[in-house]
């Protein structure tokens, strides 16, 4: 049963479950303030590359609301905000682009406001439309009742509808081709061990929490049959950013023959990208690693790496499931 969804909007307020807090807590951030949505998007309150497009798109409708003078400063103004928030997911500045469309052509509106947040609520369904989209091809890639490993979370939490890789793993499930769950805790923010646990507990899937340097063992154990994960931009020859970690699997899958899939909507293909050497990186806040949950790990003098991205190069990824179709190689967005 699906009772909790990552992003509402209701009476001209935008609420946000904190997935900072989950799943020990299930706690609601209720804000109309463009800085805090800002914020919320910063420290991963709503993450996740869809659900981030679509907060970004309510954050600039309800700016513009109540505004009557230069209404085109204080737009750029918003706009710019939140392309700040996060660089590499392409879906922010997807969404960021369809809401600057729609502003140049009702600028003039005196129901701007309005029209601009029936935009964001275009963009919310739509997503809701592709994941469905996505859960219904990806049950082609299963040949047979399946052991699944994923990473991150890419589910209800990191989109508007049911997810990427995780509604095609959820949709499989209810039809009986998934077995069990192997999810990988995903450091340093512990998105698997925390929100696709969260997630896969509601849906009434098996699975086991696994550290990410765990999967080389499971694989090895004969206890993968194929990974699938999401992407947070797909560049035009199909190289894929996904949280760090993702190519790490992408490399043990070619080694022990499994399938390494990607889902994600077609708003997460970026096809100005020619290749992933061209996706920007984002880097994390050092503390992230240093500390968990404000306590401190090891001395915070320490040097640290922390790249919340990597990019898996397309010939290490056997297809591409999006709402559209299975894209196999070679990619050609
Ligand atoms: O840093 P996050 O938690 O926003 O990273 C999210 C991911 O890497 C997901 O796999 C990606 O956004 C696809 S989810 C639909």
């Amino acid at each position: 049963m699906n009772d909790f969804k990552s992003i509402e909007f209701v009476d001209d307020k935008l609420i946000i479950l904190d997935q900072t807090k989950l799943p020990l807590e299930e706690e609601y951030i209720v804000t109309d303030n463009l800085e805090r949505i800002a914020q919320s998007i910063e420290r991963l309150e709503i993450r996740g590359a869809p659900a981030i497009g679509i907060t970004a798109a309510y954050g600039l409708s309800l700016y513009l609301k109540n505004k009557n003078e230069n209404i085109q400063e204080e737009f750029d103004f918003a706009f710019n905000r939140l392309a700040e928030t996060r660089p590499t997911a392409v879906n922010l500045f997807w969404a960021l682009h369809l809401m600057k469309t729609t502003f140049e052509e009702s600028i003039d509106k005196t129901n701007l406001y309005e029209i601009l947040l029936k935009r964001a609520k275009e963009i919310h369904q739509d997503d809701i439309d592709k994941c469905e989209g996505m859960a219904q091809n990806g049950l082609k890639i299963f040949e047979k009742k399946s052991r699944v490993l994923t990473h991150c979370n890419t589910g209800i939490l990191a989109t508007g509808g049911n997810g990427t890789a995780l509604a095609v793993i959820k949709r499989a499930f209810e039809n009986g081709l998934v077995s069990h769950v192997h999810a990988d805790e995903t450091r340093p923010l512990l998105q698997g061990s925390r929100l696709t646990a969260f997630e896969l507990e509601k849906a009434g899937i098996p699975f086991s929490i696994n550290t990410d340097s765990s999967a080389a063992y499971l694989m090895q154990h004969d206890k993968v049959d194929l990974v699938i994960t999401g992407a947070d931009r797909i560049a035009k020859n199909g190289d894929a950013a996904n949280k760090i970690g993702t190519y790490n699997l992408a490399v043990l899958c070619n080694y022990h023959n499994i399938p390494f899939y990607i889902a994600a909507p077609t708003s997460t293909i970026d096809k100005e990208c020619a290749d992933g050497g061209k996706i920007k990186i984002e880097q994390r806040n050092k503390k992230e690693i240093t500390h968990i949950n404000n306590h401190a790990i090891t001395k915070e003098k320490y040097d640290v790496s922390s790249p919340a991205f990597d990019v898996t190069p397309n010939k290490l990824i056997t297809a591409i499931i999006t709402e559209e179709s299975i894209h196999y190689p070679p990619y050609d967005f």
